[in-house]
This record gives C-alpha cells, sequence and structure tokens, in this order.
C-alpha cells in the first residue's frame, strides 16, 4: 500500500478540499490532542529516520531542541533537493503539498516553534507557487495561522526561494543562505538543534521526511514500524532514473531490493545487462549486479559498503562507460564545491583534470593512484559532506572496474566510442 504517493492519483490532490476530503489534517487534529513531548515520543517510537540522506533519527532530532530557553525555535525544511538522480521532494510538494504543510505545522508544535521556513531551490518556480497556494489555502482554513483549530498554537510558514546551488542542500549552508548571507557550510557542532537560524533551536527535516509525521500520527509508532525493515521502517520513494524501461518514482517499504524495483519499472531498457548503479544518488559508492538483491535501506546498504543516501538510483548498462560517467559527477562536484576548504575545491578541480586526461586518451597508470591519494585527501577533511560524497563515485569505481581503467590507458583512447551517442539514445 502506497502511503506517501497515496493521492498521486486522486483529482487535485493540492486543492485543500480535496486534501480533506482524503483525511487531510486530520493528522493534525490528532497531534494536538497530545502534549509536544508525548509526540516526539511517539515519532521516536516511530524510528522514522531522515529522508534527506543522511537517515539520523527524527524524534530524537526533536528532542534536541531545548525546552523553556527563551529563544524562538524554528522549523526549516529542506527542499532543496540538488543531489543527482534524485526527484521526489518535487513531485511530492507538486502533487501533495498539504501533507507537507501538515506535517510542518505538527513539528512547530512538537519543538515549540511558531515560524517555519520551506527552502525550495529556485529554478521549482513550479513547486514554489503550488506550496505558497497551498499555504493559502491553509491559512484560509485556521490550519495556519493564529490559535489553530482553537488550539493556541500559532504557526506561519514562510516558502523560501534557493538560488540553484547545490551546496545550499547542506543544512548550515541553507540555513545561512536564508539569513541573506553567501550559503557555505558552518562547522558542526553545534548542530542546527541548539544553534542553528539566526542562532536559535532549528529543527531542519527533509521535505519528505515531514511528510511521513502526519501517517505516523494518524496509524500510530507501532503500525509505521511494521512497514519496512525493523532499522529502517516506513516507505521510501526510490527514484529510478537512466537506462531503465520505465524511469520514475516508485515508492516501496523500506528495504525493496533494485531486483524488485526493476520488476516494477519493466526492467534495462534496452535489453543490455545492467553493469553499475548508484544507491542513493551520485555521491554514494557504486554497487554492481552483485547487489542486486540488497535491501536498501540505511543499514544493510552500509552494511553492503555503500550509502542509502536518497533512493536515488541510477542506472547504467553494459554501453555506458565509467570513466565518463564519473568524469560528468567530478565536473558536477568541482563546479558546486563552495570553495570554502581546501581539501574539496582543490581535491574536485585535480579530479577534473585527471578524467579529462583518462577520457582522452592521455591517462598514465599514475593517474589511477593519484585518484586514490586524492580521494584519500578529501575524505573525512572536508568542511562537509560534498566533498565526502565526490570521492564515492571515485574510489568504488576504481575498485569495481579498475580494469576499464586500465584500458583507457592501454588504448591511449576510451573504449566507448560513441558514449555520447549511446548516453542520448
Ligand atoms: P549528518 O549525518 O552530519 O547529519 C544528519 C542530521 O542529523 C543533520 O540534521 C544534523 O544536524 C543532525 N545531527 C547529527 N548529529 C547530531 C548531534 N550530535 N546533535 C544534533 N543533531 C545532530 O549528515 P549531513 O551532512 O546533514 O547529510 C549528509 C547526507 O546528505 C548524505 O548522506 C547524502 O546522502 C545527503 N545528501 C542529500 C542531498 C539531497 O538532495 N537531498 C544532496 C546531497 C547530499
Amino acid at each position: 500500500m502506497p502511503m506517501l504517493t497515496q493521492r498521486f492519483t486522486a483529482d487535485a490532490p493540492w486543492m485543500i478540499d480535496n486534501y480533506e476530503a482524503l483525511d487531510g489534517y486530520t493528522g493534525l487534529r490528532a497531534a494536538l490532542m497530545l502534549a509536544p513531548d508525548e509526540l516526539i515520543a511517539m515519532v521516536k517510537q516511530s524510528n522514522l529516520r531522515g529522508r534527506g540522506g543522511a537517515g539520523f533519527p527524527t524524534g530524537m532530532k526533536w528532542q534536541f531542541i531545548p525546552r523553556d530557553d527563551g529563544r524562538p525555535h524554528y522549523v526549516v525544511v529542506n527542499g532543496d533537493e540538488g543531489e543527482p538522480g534524485t526527484c521526489r521532494d518535487l513531485p511530492l510538494m507538486m502533487t501533495d503539498p498539504h501533507s507537507l504543510i501538515e506535517g510542518i505545522i505538527i513539528a512547530c508544535y512538537a519543538v515549540r516553534a511558531e515560524q517555519a521556513f520551506i527552502y525550495i531551490r529556485g529554478e521549482a518556480v513550479h513547486a514554489i507557487r503550488r506550496v505558497s497556494a497551498a499555504i493559502e489555502q491553509a491559512h484560509a482554513k485556521g490550519y495556519l495561522g493564529t490559535n489553530i483549530l482553537g488550539s493556541g498554537l500559532n504557526c506561519v510558514i514562510t516558502v523560501h526561494a534557493g538560488a540553484g546551488a547545490y551546496i545550499c542542500g547542506e543544512e548550515t549552508a541553507l540555513l545561512d543562505s536564508l539569513e541573506g548571507k553567501r550559503g557555505q557550510p558552518r562547522l558542526k557542532p553545534p548542530f542546527p538543534a541548539t544553534n542553528g537560524l539566526y542562532d536559535a533551536p532549528t529543527v531542519v527535516n527533509n521535505v519528505g521526511t515531514l511528510a511521513c509525521v502526519p501517517y505516523i500520527v494518524r496509524g500510530g509508532a507501532a503500525w509505521f514500524n511494521g512497514i519496512g525493515t525493523p532499522g529502517s521502517p516506513g516507505t521510501s520513494i526510490y527514484s529510478l532514473s537512466g537506462r531503465i524501461a520505465n524511469p520514475g518514482q516508485y515508492e516501496a517499504p523500506m528495504g525493496t531490493s533494485l531486483r524488485e524495483l526493476l520488476d516494477l519499472a519493466g526492467g534495462m531498457s534496452r535489453g543490455q545487462d545492467l553493469k553499475f548503479w548508484t544507491p542513493g544518488g551520485s555521491s554514494t559508492p557504486l554497487f554492481t549486479p552483485e547487489h542486486l538483491d540488497v535491501p536498501l535501506d540505511f543499514d544493510d546498504v552500509a552494511k553492503a559498503g555503500s550509502m542509502n543516501g536518497t533512493s536515488a538510483i541510477m542506472l547504467f548498462d553494459e554501453s555506458d562507460c565509467v570513466v565518463r560517467a564519473v568524469q560528468k559527477w567530478s565536473q558536477f562536484y568541482a563546479h558546486e564545491s563552495c570553495g570554502k576548504c581546501t581539501p574539496c575545491r582543490e581535491g574536485t578541480y585535480w579530479y577534473i583534470g585527471i578524467y579529462e586526461r583518462l577520457e582522452n586518451g592521455a591517462g598514465t597508470a599514475e593517474d589511477l593512484e593519484t585518484l586514490l591519494d586524492l580521494s584519500d585527501n578529501i575524505l573525512g577533511r572536508a568542511f562537509c559532506a560534498l566533498g565526502d560524497g565526490a570521492t564515492s563515485p571515485v574510489t568504488s569505481s576504481i575498485k569495481y572496474f579498475r580494469e576499464e581503467y586500465q584500458r583507457h590507458i592501454d588504448l591511449h583512447a576510451c573504449p566507448f566510442t560513441s558514449p555520447t551517442t549511446a548516453q542520448r539514445s
């Protein structure tokens, strides 16, 4: 049974009347019958883990918000969604914006915040308009504003358009951007839970995380725990793209394998065999066909040597050149590196020079060692996850496809003669 996408086939679910007719805002009504701490306990028991990629326990994050500290508290929604291959926050905001708004109001009540911000990337004008319209509807119906549903709760939500920088998906860069500064990551700790927006306690949650909350309140922690795997309950919206017959978003219980998802999505697109794939976006180490049966949840993917990340599965077949794919991702990271820390700024720049040599037939065996050495010097030494993520496709592709790198060096050319043709077809 779909959860987050259950209204996707309904008639205009973004209109508040239609949303209400489909159990909309009943989670909020139920939440307001509980004390804020009871709500936090419920979300903790549900074991909901952050859908932005890191999988941090949501209830624990809410519990970190200090009580009675005299400072304003904020809820900030990360809708920046920039990880290559990831496309699940946008469909959620476009199709079912009220489930996000309902989740935000419940989160505000739980952590005693009266102001929330939704940070949406600026190019997604359609989503900004859709969510803004839904907020206006929610105000008109008394779900936002003052004394919500007679409970005494006050809550307003402001939509903020980002400017299309990948780094602004990193939570502290996002907060700086929201404050009107250049979006660059802050040193952690302190974490936003104690020193976030305007240095006040702030919950930063992803769109998909908050959209789960109304269902948890309605169905209960035990119900939610019964879906998915014990360590990663609930469902995930897996974004399938690349060499797949029917690309798109597939909601399935956490722990579904790629083999099962391939069945749902009609298999590979061109009769060629799967060669490599990303389990959770390009920042997660590559998998190969040997990982087809790995349960795609936070713990099992980690055990198999990668990360569940954003559940963005990009599939490549035997006609695709892994060196060229990693070259493209490296160009992306170099372009998006904010430049604040040296390992990431310089390391990603060096990557693209080496990949250009390898693809153009001028690579040497030494280049492979330099790539690994560079990766060692970025991983764990960069300011934020962007640098770490940039190393994932590099080191994993060398681990699984070293001989393909070697062929580039031996042939003095890319063995995949028409990669762009293959990629376009
Ligand atoms: P992280 O593990 O540092 O933090 C995760 C969350 O837990 C943050 O909100 C952090 O504030 C909180 N947290 C962690 N320890 C805490 C503590 N001791 N006290 C209070 N709060 C604490 O991971 P990060 O750097 O936020 O995210 C990395 C992930 O982001 C990667 O796994 C990647 O998959 C994902 N990602 C997602 C993108 C997207 O488009 N959705 C883009 C790029 C990366």
